[in-house]
């Protein structure tokens, strides 16, 4: 069954949503954000530790604004593919979370539920 995530106007460029994924009762932090006007959602797991990557509640993103970076020891992920370019995990990625964009709203289904 879709769970709504969150209206799509209430993401202006480089926010982010913080929810829960999972399916059998393993559920998981993640996020999702607005960059370059398209939407991309990945677990909140690093690939080093699998800390959290946000620095506060909905802070994803570095001071710049180009890359997501992890607040732990500072890896930078590209918000498109969700790689790390450059800190311990260069070359690991994100583990991206699909969900599904209605005019107005952002959806986890089950398909998204990894
Ligand atoms: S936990 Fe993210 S870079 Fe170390």
């Amino acid at each position: 069954m879709p769970y709504k995530i969150c209206d799509i106007e209430k993401l202006s460029e480089l926010q982010a949503e913080e929810f829960l994924t999972g399916a059998d009762g393993q559920q998981r932090d993640a996020f999702v954000f607005r960059y370059q006007q398209q939407f991309y959602a990945y677990e909140n797991s690093c690939p080093h530790t699998g800390a959290n990557l946000n620095w506060q509640p909905g802070q994803f993103f570095s001071l710049d604004g180009r890359f997501l970076q992890c607040s732990l020891h500072g890896a930078l992920f590209e918000p498109e593919t969700g790689r790390c370019v450059r800190g311990p995990c260069a070359g690991q990625s994100l583990k991206k979370v699909t969900l599904t964009l209605t005019a107005d709203a952002l959806w986890l289904d089950e398909a998204g539920q990894t």
